[in-house]
This record gives structure tokens, sequence and C-alpha cells, in this order.
């Protein structure tokens, strides 16, 4: 338990334990599952923990509140990473009335069974909890079709749901007055681009919604609390948000037998030789898609290659295309290269790639039959040329 404003209190854990999150994503610095309390003449809860890490959430609430009980619970995101304490919850405090929108309060009654007493609020309406009032402002689709932001007009406290989350556990502290969050914003990026990316759009609508608000602290529901780099996050997700990346490139290949990642060197090369310093270069075999993606959200330029694979992509190189395919990128730039030895189809595959999700394909795919010679190697480091080119 830690009092971050007036009456306002983080009762949030951290998950240390599970390898993945979601079962998918490689979360190896953890994340938390973050939980407030305001503490007025009535007590509101602003969502919950993962179940499992019940018991240590319970006596972060005995030990904010003694003998008090919470009489709200306002729900802004039913994904059970948030909403799986509630069962627990209702039979520690059977009277707490649950509070969210009509979607919110029918999917918590369609994952958990019937809600005895709810309080269904829509756009700008408002709970009063004695000093503090809470209004609630929708945030659909960000992620999820319920989301909604909750802001204590009070404290001026935007309580955002996943929306400003990030991975990693919280060391010791929560908000970023208090810790080194310098080191965060890679992991708050790659949790943008593996959660939220997909919606750019609902979530630039989301950001328009509070930018007239006046606000003083920032609490998702993963990662740390925003306060003086309120700023600086407002500046990466209008960045994010609309696919404003910056001039680098993600090189990002696939290679059985060494060809196609010679071939990724010489592009890499050829990049750098045309003055650009920020080149990432991902054998997708190696690197977990996340980090991939969370570099295509920094990065204008995507650059892949992959030897041909059974008449088609090399797998791993499949499963990046479909998840770049998935977010929507815009403003991207795109370059191809690849290997086969009877029969290519990774240049076409990913000229068709580069044109049904509208990135301009810079120059022609580089492709090589067989061994590679000095003539492929040059045509590859020009392919890193013209991506530079085509940045500037
Ligand atoms: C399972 C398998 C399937 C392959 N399928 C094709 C194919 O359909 N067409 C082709 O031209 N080459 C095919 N190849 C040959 C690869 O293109 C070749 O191994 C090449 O060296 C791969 O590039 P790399 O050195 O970057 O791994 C296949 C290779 C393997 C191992
Ligand atoms: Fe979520
Ligand atoms: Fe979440």
């Amino acid at each position: 338990m830690k009092k971050i404003a007036e009456d306002v209190f983080y009762v949030g854990v951290n998950d240390r334990v599970s390898p993945l999150f979601e079962n998918y994503i490689p979360i190896p610095e953890g994340v938390s599952y973050n939980s407030y309390l305001i503490k007025d003449e009535t007590v509101a809860l602003v969502d919950t923990v993962e179940a499992g890490f019940a018991p240590e959430f319970f006596s972060k609430l005995d030990d904010c509140l003694g003998e008090r009980k919470v009489d709200y619970l306002i729900v802004d995101h039913v994904e059970p990473d948030h909403s799986g304490s509630i069962v627990q919850l209702l039979m520690k405090y059977p009277k707490m009335v649950v509070v969210g929108n009509a979607r919110t309060l029918s999917m918590l009654e369609g994952f958990y069974g019937y809600l005895e007493n709810t309080y269904e609020v829509k756009e700008g309406d408002y709970l009063n909890l004695g000093k503090h009032v809470v209004r609630f402002y929708m945030a659909p689709m960000v992620h999820w079709p319920e989301v909604m932001f909750s802001y204590d007009e009070t404290s001026g406290t935007l309580f955002s749901a996943d929306a400003f989350g990030s991975f990693g556990a919280l060391n010791g502290g929560v908000t970023d007055t208090e810790l080194d969050v310098s080191g965060l914003y890679g992991e708050t990026r790659r949790y943008y681009a593996s959660i939220i990316g997909k919606y750019g759009t609902q979530v630039r609508l989301a950001l328009k919604k509070v930018s007239p608000l006046k606000i003083n602290m920032i609490c998702s529901t993963h990662g740390p609390v925003w306060k003086e780099a309120i700023p600086k996050i407002m500046e990466l997700y209008d960045g994010w948000s609309s696919y404003n990346a910056s001039r680098g490139a993600v090189i990002a290949y696939g290679s059985m037998y060494g060809h196609t990642r010679e071939m990724a060197e010489e592009v890499a090369r050829g990049l750098v030789e045309a003055g650009v310093r920020s080149v990432s270069v991902y054998d997708v075999s190696h690197t977990d898609v996340s980090y991939i993606l969370s570099d295509v959200f920094r990065y204008r330029a995507l650059v892949v290659g992959g030897p041909t694979y059974m008449n088609g992509m090399y797998p791993y190189v499949e499963s990046l295309l479909e998840a770049v395919a998935h977010r929507g990128i815009k403003n991207h730039i795109f370059g191809a290269f690849g290997e086969f030895s009877w029969g290519g189809v990774v240049g076409k595959t990913l000229r068709q790639f580069a044109a049904d999700n509208g990135m301009a394909l810079v120059g022609e795919p580089v492709e090589c039959k067989q061994g590679l010679t000095p003539g492929l190697r040059e045509q590859c480091r020009m392919l890193g040329k013209a991506v530079a080119d085509a940045l500037a």
C-alpha cells in the first residue's frame, strides 16, 4: 500500500512469476497489475488484480482500510488481469457496488455470474465519494470495447485502464517521481505495440476527450504512475497512435543457413553508410515478435527478408508479417530481400504485403538464388541506401 495523492492509494501487485503476459508475450522483467483506492467518506476501488494475486492484494486492502470496507468497485476494464479478483472481493465486501458502463456490467456477469449491486454509468456521469468526484469517459477499443477512463476531478487523477501501461514490475516504488523510469520507455512502447497498437484511431479519440482535463497523475493498470513524465508519455502516445515513427530502420530476417542473414548485414551496412544511425537488425527466430513490433512503432522503415520455404514464407517471417498487418501500421516504407534455391516467392509475397498494407515499397526486392555473389551483396547495400534516401 502506498499513498500517491491525498486520499489516493496504490494497492496493486507485481507479477514476477508469469513468464508470458497473456500466456504469449515474454515479460522477462515482470509486470504489475495496478489497483487504486480512493479513501474518502465512501471508499472506491479502481480495478483489481489477476486472481492468483488476490491474497497479497487483500492484505494491502486491509492494511490501507483497517475496519473500513470497499463501497464501490469502479471497473475500467474487464480483462481478467484486472477483474480477476472480483469474485473473492464480493465475498469479502458483499454490499460493494460494482460501477461500470452497460457493456462492462454485462461482460462481468458473463464472466463471473449475477451481480447484485451495480451502478451503471454513461459518458460524463459521475460518482460522488464525499470530497472526491469521479467522472467517467468512455474509451471503447482501447483495447476492449467496454474500456472507460475514470477521472478524479478532486485530485486530477486519470485512471486510464491499460492506456499508458508498461511491461516491467515496479521495483520498490510506484510513481515516476520516485523511480528512475528512463529505462522503462522501451517496455512502455513494447506494451503499446503488443496490446494497444492496433487501435491507434481509438486511442486518439480517447486522448482528445481527456485533453481538456487538468491531469496531475495518470494511473494505468500496468507500470508506473505517471506524474512528472505526463508531457513525455502524452507525446509518446501521440506519436505511436498516429504511427509517426522516427528516422530509422528495422531489418527483420529469417535464415536457416545464413544466406539471408548475410543479406541483412549488407542492407544494414548500406543504411549506415548512407547516414542512418538508428538501425535494428533482428533474427525472427531468436527475437520475440513483440520486440520487433515495438521497433516498428519506433522507426519508419521496415525491411524484411527471408528464405523461400515450402514455396511460401519462412514461418517466423510469416508470423511477423501477420503481426505487422494486424496493427494497421501506417506511414511506413518497406524494403524486401530473400533467398531461394529453385523457385523464389519471397520477392513477390513481400511486394504484395507492402501493397496490401499501404507501405511504400523502396526499390525492388533483392532476390538471391543459392550462393551470394559480390553483385548481390552490392544490390543489398544499394537497397539499404535506397531505404536511407527514402527516409531522408
Ligand atoms: C524445408 C525447406 C523448404 C524449402 N523450400 C524451398 C522452396 O519452396 N523453394 C526454394 O526455392 N527453396 C526452398 N528451400 C531452400 C532454401 O531457400 C535454401 O535452403 C536457402 O539456403 C535458405 O536461405 P538461408 O540460407 O537464408 O536459410 C527450402 C529449404 C528447406 C530447408
Ligand atoms: Fe487489457
Ligand atoms: Fe491489462
